[in-house]
């Protein structure tokens, strides 16, 4: 299994080039289903969960060809599989993206019940629900949900109980053919939403109001083909502004969308880092010795993003005071906290809140990974931590991170990936 070992205390500086969003591209991807004629994506980014996903869509019958430099042409000329199955959703659980499109383009859809996941239940009841105001038959057997609408679907008032990003996603591309209007109360807001309703746009669907809490849509006949830049990935941005941070460097972070990460970017002023937005699409982040303690509590964006919580617990570790950090997002999203205490971190987890005291000297230690934005975390932690760091299972981490350490080290750090 591989790992990364990082020896710490090196400042980072340069520049590092920020990817296309993994969470934008996910849904793009499945949106592919919705018509028969080629899509082309842009900034689609080397990740495993695209890996899978791409996988899946060969599996359902769509044919994929990847050229450099990130750029997916997906051609679903005709569904052979409308399906996904288990061996693939209990990989990457965001598989359940293609359920809508499969019941839009085919009139029914056979996706496995995501399993459990570290960091929490994540059941998709929402998904099936919305579904079933749409008209969607839904039962389940043998691990399995089974969607079935023959005779096509038809608008409806659609509102979610709580925000879901790929709740939001999915009923918006099983809407695009419902006859009428559909209206989604209560949706997520995320970036990743916007850029998902501007490529159907581009395919000739009719989405007003996405990147607000109601998206209205009307019906159409049919989708045709598109070409698409993925947006950028802000979680990799943050990533990597907090690198900046935790070890006092002074790096340029391009290809980014600063916009997209202001309630970061507030909170690390706040700390004390100094963050300049130098363009719409690079920004530069500077760390100071004296970082403070800030309380963050993790929110639906554009609040605090939850994907960003296990990245600025590490940097509170390195900061004066007590900061008290929430989640609200996921019930169990601190898995980062014992490993983060075996560096030397003082950390208190009580229910969704965890007190971080420091400033506290970090230490190298053996490490596991457990989920992608905590393995983030640990490796964070072991830039700043004084002595040689192992991160076990990075296979978490190349999840959502395209070769995390080649940036890293053409930033300074000094890391590299053994087996
Ligand atoms: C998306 O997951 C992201 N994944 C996650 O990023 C991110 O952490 C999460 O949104 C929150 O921002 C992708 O976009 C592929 P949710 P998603 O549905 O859509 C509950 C990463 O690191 N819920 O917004 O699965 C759910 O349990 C990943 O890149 C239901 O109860 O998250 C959670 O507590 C990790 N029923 C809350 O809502 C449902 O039907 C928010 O989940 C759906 C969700």
């Amino acid at each position: 299994m591989e790992k990364l070992i990082i020896t710490g205390g090196v400042p980072l500086g340069g520049e590092v080039a920020i990817g296309g969003s993994k969470n934008s591209a996910l849904p793009a991807l499945a949106a592919c289903l919705l018509t028969e004629e080629p899509v082309v994506l842009h900034r689609v980014p080397g990740v495993r969960d695209i890996r899978t996903m791409q996988s899946l869509l060969g599996a359902i019958g769509a044919r994929l060809e990847r050229r450099n430099q990130g750029t997916v042409t997906v051609q679903a000329g005709k569904i052979e599989r409308a399906e996904a199955p288990y061996e693939l959703v209990r990989t990457m659980r965001a598989s359940s993206l293609v359920l809508g499109p499969l019941v839009a383009r085919t009139g029914g859809a056979r996706v496995s019940l995501p399993g459990g996941c570290a960091i929490g239940a994540r059941p998709i009841n929402l998904h099936v629900s919305g579904l079933e105001q749409l008209g969607c038959r839904i039962g389940q057997s043998h691990g399995y949900i089974v969607a079935e609408a023959r005779e096509g679907l038809r608008g409806a008032l659609v509102h979610f109980d709580r925000i879901t990003v790929t709740g939001t996603e999915d009923l918006m591309m099983a809407a695009v053919f419902a006859k009428g209007e559909t209206v989604l109360e209560n949706a997520a807001r995320e970036p990743e939403v916007s850029d998902l309703a501007e490529l159907l746009v581009k395919m000739g669907a009719r989405i007003e109001g996405a990147g607000t809490s109601t998206i209205r849509m009307e019906g159409v006949g049919r989708l045709h083909g598109a070409e698409h830049t993925i947006i950028p990935d802000r979680i990799e941005a943050g990533t990597f502004a907090i690198a900046a941070a935790i070890t006092g460097g002074d790096l340029k972070i391009s290809g980014c969308a600063p916009g997209h990460l202001q309630a970061l970017i507030a909170k690390l002023g706040q700390a004390g880092v100094e963050v300049t937005i130098e363009s719409e699409s690079s920004m530069r982040v500077r760390g100071s010795a004296g970082l403070r303690s800030v309380d963050v509590i993790t929110e639906e964006y554009p609040g605090f993003a939850t994907d960003l919580q296990a990245q600025f617990m590490a940097l509170m570790t390195q900061a004066e005071g007590i900061s008290l950090i929430t989640e609200t997002i996921f019930e169990n999203r601190f898995m980062h906290v014992l490993e983060l205490a075996r560096m030397g971190a003082n950390i208190r987890v009580e229910g969704r809140q965890a007190m971080v005291a420091g400033p506290r000297a970090l230490g190298g230690a053996q490490v596991i990974a457990s989920d992608l934005r905590a393995s983030a975390s640990l490796v964070l932690a072991g830039l700043a931590a004084a002595g040689e760091t192992v991160v076990d299972r990075v296979y978490h981490l190349d999840r959502g991170y395209e070769r995390i350490e080649r940036k890293l080290e053409k930033a300074g750090a000094k890391i590299r990936r053994t087996q």
